[in-house]
């Protein structure tokens, strides 16, 4: 993806030549490296965003909470747009069933990561603020049961 953000970045006036651009080839779950290309011991990052990417990153659930809590400022905030692991029963088990050959078949990607609860799950936001909603139109038994989320870190 990084041609793709390359491309829409220019497109908004960012650039790596002007030093507005920064793209980093690690990992997400990489934070030490993450975090020696950024000015510490508190980094100035005011916005974390995932959309699709959580399903694909190793060690999922720690990497959320590292980033949250190493990463993102206070007063930050938290964006995400996921597929996750459904509140029904019935879907969660088919997203189960079907996780194991699915993540072999699409680089990693798992059915059944409830990404929208691990971030929650971290804590330390602002109450009342941002949450998490659902995609408009979409029925309740899709395997792709996706969450749209906005979290606040509290300062
Ligand atoms: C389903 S694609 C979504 C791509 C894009 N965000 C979109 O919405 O079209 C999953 C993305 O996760 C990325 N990914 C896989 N492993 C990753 C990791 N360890 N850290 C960060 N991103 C990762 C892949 O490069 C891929 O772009």
């Amino acid at each position: 993806m990084h041609a793709e953000l390359r491309r829409v970045t220019s497109a908004a006036g960012y650039s790596e030549d002007a030093g507005t651009l920064l793209i980093l080839s690690c990992g997400a779950e990489d934070i030490s490296t993450i975090l020696s290309y950024l000015p510490g011991p508190h980094p100035p990052i005011d916005t974390l965003i995932s959309i699709l990417t959580i399903c694909s990153i190793p060690s999922p659930q720690a990497t959320i909470c590292a980033l949250i809590t190493e990463v993102l400022k206070p007063g930050g905030q938290v964006l995400f747009y996921e597929h996750v692991l459904s509140d029904r029963k019935d879907v969660a088990w088919w997203q189960r069933f079907w996780t194991p050959l699915w993540s072999i078949v699409f680089g990693g990607c798992r059915l059944d990561c409830p990404a929208h609860r691990w971030i929650e799950d971290v804590g330390g936001w602002v109450q009342g603020e941002g949450g998490v909603w659902g995609k408009e139109g979409e029925p309740e038994e899709h395997l792709f049961w996706h969450r749209v989320g906005r979290y606040i870190k509290a300062g």
